[in-house]
């Protein structure tokens, strides 16, 4: 087998923020997880990192409830020196059992983590793979990009369609969120499907 380009060499749980103040005082940067409730978010993060139960995962939506920053190192193949950087695991949005009161309380303090902080390099925004995604994805896709944030659109759970049917699931999305060119990375946090792939594209933020 070929020998990895882009190796994680430490993921350790640092902090848990509502509040700006709770933020890192140690400023490195970000790679933002978002999307709707039980999409994955977490799980990515377990896969990404290798390191079992590192973000707590559930089967019920709504598990993640404050912005959760992991501290990470990376290896570049080549490279001595270590990347240092947080991965940031938020709250899912979209979930329909909380109210309307509390989803505007959520969404305000992610609002505010994702406009106040100058050390965002990209976000990943998680979308099912089995079905198209809801007006709340391609929502927040938007008003990402209007907020000047870039924003690597990540179709999760991949592992639950059929090979046949991917091209066209991808096909969808891009559709869905009108942007032609985007690339999507296609990700199993059960077969850790996508992971090499991910790991250059945050190499490659982290180089420049
Ligand atoms: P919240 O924190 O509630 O917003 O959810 P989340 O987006 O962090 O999702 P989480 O990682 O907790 O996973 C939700 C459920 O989906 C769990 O039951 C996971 O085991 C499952 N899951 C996550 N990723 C995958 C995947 O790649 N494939 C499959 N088959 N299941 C997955
Ligand atoms: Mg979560």
């Amino acid at each position: 087998m070929m020998a990895e380009r882009v190796t994680v060499t430490r993921g350790v749980y640092l902090v848990s923020a509502v509040r700006r103040d709770q933020y890192p005082a140690e400023e490195k940067p970000e790679i933002v997880f978002l999307g709707r409730s039980n999409v994955g978010k977490s799980s990515l993060i377990n896969s990404l990192t290798r390191v079992h139960n590192l973000a707590r995962v559930s089967s019920q939506p709504g598990k993640t409830q404050t912005i959760n920053f992991y501290e990470v190192s990376l290896k570049i193949a080549g490279e001595e020196a270590r990347r240092d950087f947080y991965l940031v695991d938020l709250p899912g949005y979209g979930y329909a059992k909380i109210g309307k009161g509390q989803r505007a309380i959520w969404q305000k303090f992610i609002r505010e983590y994702l406009l106040s902080s100058p050390r965002i390099s990209f976000v990943c925004q998680l979308i099912d793979a089995r079905r198209a995604p809801m007006p709340s994805d391609i929502e927040m896709f938007h008003w990402l990009v209007e907020n000047g944030l870039a924003v690597l659109p990540v179709a999760t759970k991949i592992d639950k369609v059929k090979k046949t049917a991917r091209a066209k699931n991808i096909a969808a999305i891009r559709e869905a969120l009108a942007v032609p060119e985007i690339d999507i990375l296609p990700y199993s946090s059960v077969k850790n499907e996508g992971r090499s792939d991910l790991l250059d594209v945050i190499a490659a933020a982290l180089v420049k």
